[in-house]
């Protein structure tokens, strides 16, 4: 899908998908499976490597030189922007909201050892900065850069169409594992991961659910959101057809905001890791964790209804919850 796009070759895919046995057998749902695109490879993994595979070939074919693009302090979309301009040899430039912490840790972290120039704005948030990116683009170009903006995460339809793609590349696991899922519950941030699944599910014919939860935004903005990816998508790339999306987003998990940690996602993380061995983040995956868990466990999700998981990466911020490390 998508094949004659200009694409860099970066991502470790397909991404493993299996089976959540302990799991699913402790909450009732006896084919509950799991995507692994926090196995895409490079700089720990995560969701957004597969769009900036696509990314980074439209700023080559383009004869760009630096990529820039904005995020919060700890944005895993930055840290993986900057993984891939190293390994392209572009050079990266951050615009991070907040103040420029004491101490680096996770994702900052991970930036400076990546080769990244970082510029925190102690007043912004990553969606003023969104904002203003057209214009500190003017500024870098009459610096005799050739930037390409990334706006967060990526949100733009070249970085939609991988997840598209992404849906074509789980549609044939699912058929290898003879595992076809009634559902898919994924973390929602700008809503292009979602748009993409939406929008490969639509091209391949697929009949499944797939259940944004929200970490921050109502849902009915994600909607709106979402849709508008979608149509910009399909204005941007003649292959594909006008439709209307389904689109399921669920705001009941966002507890008491972004990045806040609740009871109820260290549970949710604390399960994946006691149970199967892996790791989400308090940011996203969890909330998306514990989303399953009490659908699970409220019936909402019947024992005899496959489901799969999407896990979308989002680790290093782990580290940077020390009342996580609190005896
Ligand atoms: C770990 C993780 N999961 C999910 C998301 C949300 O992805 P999207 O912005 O495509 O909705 C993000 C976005 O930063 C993320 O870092």
């Amino acid at each position: 899908m998508f094949d004659d796009l200009p694409r860099a070759r970066l991502a470790f895919l397909p991404t493993p998908m299996h089976r959540l046995k302990n799991l699913g057998e402790s909450i009732g749902i006896d084919q509950l499976w799991i995507k692994r695109d926090d196995q895409t490879g490079i700089s720990f993994g995560g969701n957004k490597t597969r769009k900036l595979e696509f990314v980074v070939g439209d700023a080559k074919a383009k004869k760009c030189d630096t990529l820039v693009t904005v995020g919060g302090i700890q944005s895993n979309h930055c840290r993986q922007t900057a993984a891939v301009a190293a390994v392209s040899g572009m050079r990266c430039i951050l615009l991070l909201g907040g103040e420029e912490p004491e101490e680096y840790t996770g994702n900052i972290l991970l930036n400076r050892m990546l080769g990244a120039e970082m510029k925190f704005f102690p007043d912004e948030s990553a969606f003023t900065l969104n904002k203003r990116l057209d214009g500190i683009m003017d500024t870098l170009t009459d610096f005799g850069l050739t930037p390409y903006a990334i706006p967060a995460g990526a949100a733009m339809p070249v970085g939609i169409v991988p997840y598209a793609a992404a849906m074509d590349e789980l549609n044939n696991q699912f058929k290898v594992n003879d595992f076809f899922p009634d559902r898919i519950i994924l973390a929602v941030g700008t809503g292009g991961t979602l748009a993409g699944l939406i929008l490969g599910a639509h091209m391949l014919d697929l009949d499944i659910d797939i259940i944004g939860i929200t970490v921050s935004k109502s849902a009915d903005q994600v909607k709106e959101e979402v849709q508008t990816l979608i149509e910009r998508t399909v204005q941007t790339y003649s292959e594909i057809e006008s439709f209307t999306p389904k689109i399921n987003v669920d705001d009941s998990f966002i507890g008491k905001g972004y990045g806040m940690l609740e009871d109820g996602v260290v549970s949710a993380i604390e399960m994946f890791a006691k149970m199967e061995g892996i790791f989400l983040d308090p940011v996203y995956t969890g909330k998306a964790g514990l989303a399953l868990i009490r659908m699970a466990l409220a019936g909402v999700i019947k024992s005899d209804s496959p489901t799969l998981f999407y896990h979308t990466g989002g680790e290093p911020t782990l580290f940077t919850y020390s009342e996580l490390g609190q005896k």
